[in-house]
């Protein structure tokens, strides 16, 4: 606690608190984390139990009404997200402005922040109405936008959605069919990405999520606070933790140099991490994480994968990190991001669109926070303070009289 009436001559005291550790923004009812205990629920259901018996559809109507939906609900929500699959035609011209060696997440920042250029409906955010249908506009279009940011970097024609499909088998169909080839989306990988898709829906005030409610809290346009949710995930040590997991392992390349890399992450003086393992909340094993490997196991199962050297090298490296007492005593476990890139990569999907997945399947926590902020009467602009540590007052000097 700072005392700031030395520092600004106001009255009274402010909490520093770097890195936020300790202090909580808001008030959710939304996404509940147990981090000792390894506990995970969305409005009260246990994660594991969604990733199991629910998809994701479903999982977006809780996190945004609060309760799971009755049939005709269901129905009706699917009918709604299904009418704003497509998106405008000119956003197709628009990804003819990118490099083609751009980053997709790179696009994924600049189109989904175009949105708004693009629905004015959506820009009138004290009407409900309009927030839900945002909402369902983002949920709907993202799969369509992530799909055409890859099939831009390819050269490829883009491929429409199709309405018969599910939301994983969609997204999956706008990744991989051509005009001249008809893609035929294997239900095992379609369960699978449904389940990742649940996994990642959201997981309370994280960095991107915070993102998301300090920019809306300005009254920002929905299309901007995920465009900027979406930068913020692109870090490494956020959403780009799967792509450098494999970036990781890849480096690592044999089960002999695993102590070597071990050794190089307990080393203060060298600034490797082990990627996919750590969090700011979990100090136990993330619960994603299990239903994750299991899913890594089943896919691979499926597609005839008998030897994947980076899953034996994951999980030899898992085995060794939890018996070595640095990570013991720091209560470093794998996170989500640990066995999530191998999925994609036997998957088929490219590394760079790893990053690009999880912003698909987060746009429904982001939004859904986003409408609790933005519904919430007692919402304030986020205008956090510091602790100012530069010069004291001092006169201009003229550039003449500098040295
Ligand atoms: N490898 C080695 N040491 C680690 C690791 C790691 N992956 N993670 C944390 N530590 C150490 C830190 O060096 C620190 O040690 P110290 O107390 O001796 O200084 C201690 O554990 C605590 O770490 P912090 O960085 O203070 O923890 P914080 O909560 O700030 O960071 C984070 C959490 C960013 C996830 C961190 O664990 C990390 O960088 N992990 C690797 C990146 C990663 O996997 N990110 C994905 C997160 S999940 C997600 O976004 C979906």
């Amino acid at each position: 606690v700072i005392d700031i009436r030395s520092l600004y001559g106001e009255t009274g005291f402010f909490t520093y608190d770097p890195g936020f550790t300790s202090t909580g923004s808001c008030e959710s009812k939304i996404t509940y984390i147990d981090g000792d205990a390894g506990v995970l629920m969305h409005r009260g259901y246990p994660i594991d139990q969604l990733a199991e018996h629910s998809d994701y559809l479903e999982v977006c109507y809780l996190l945004l009404q609060g309760e799971l939906p009755s049939a005709a609900q269901k129905k009706k929500f699917e009918g709604d997200i299904r009418n704003h699959t497509m998106v405008h035609e000119q956003i197709a011209s628009f990804y003819r402005g990118f490099r083609r060696d751009a980053h997709p997440m790179a696009v994924m920042c600049g189109v989904v922040g175009a949105l708004s250029a693009f629905y004015h409906d959506s820009l009138d955010i004290a009407d409900p109405h309009q927030r839900m249908v945002a909402s369902d506009r983002l949920i709907a279009k993202m799969p369509t936008i992530a799909a055409w940011a890859y099939k831009y970097s390819r050269g490829e024609p883009f491929i429409y959605p199709r309405n018969n499909l599910s939301y994983a088998e969609n997204f999956l169909h706008m990744m991989f069919a051509t005009p001249c080839e008809e893609y035929k989306v294997n239900p095992v990988l379609a369960r699978a990405m449904e389940r990742i898709l649940i996994l990642h829906a959201d997981h309370e005030q994280n960095a991107s999520t915070s993102t998301v409610r300090l920019a809306g809290s300005s009254g920002a346009n929905p299309f901007a606070c995920i465009a900027a949710g979406i930068a913020s995930l692109w870090g490494p040590a956020h959403g780009g933790a799967n792509e450098a997991v494999l970036q990781m392992l890849t480096q690592i390349g044999h089960k002999e140099r695993i102590p070597e890399f071990i050794d190089r992450a307990k080393d203060k003086n060298d600034p490797f991490r082990l990627m996919g393992f750590g969090h700011r909340v979990y100090k136990n094993y993330d619960p994603r994480a299990k239903v994750m490997e299991r899913t890594c196991h089943e896919v691979l199962d499926e597609l005839g994968v008998r030897d994947e050297p980076l899953l034996d090298l994951a999980m030899e490296l898992e085995r060794i990190a939890l018996e070595d007492p640095y990570f013991v005593d720091k209560k470093l476990y794998p996170n989500v991001d640990f066995y999530s890139g191998i999925i994609f990569r036997a998957m088929g999907i490219p590394v760079s669109m790893f990053t690009v997945l999880f912003a698909v399947a987060r746009t429904v926590g982001w939004v859904a926070q986003w409408n609790e902020m933005v519904g919430d009467p007692s919402q304030k602009i986020g205008r956090p303070r510091q602790l100012y540590t530069g010069s004291t007052l001092r006169d201009y000097v003229p550039l003449h009289a500098r040295g």
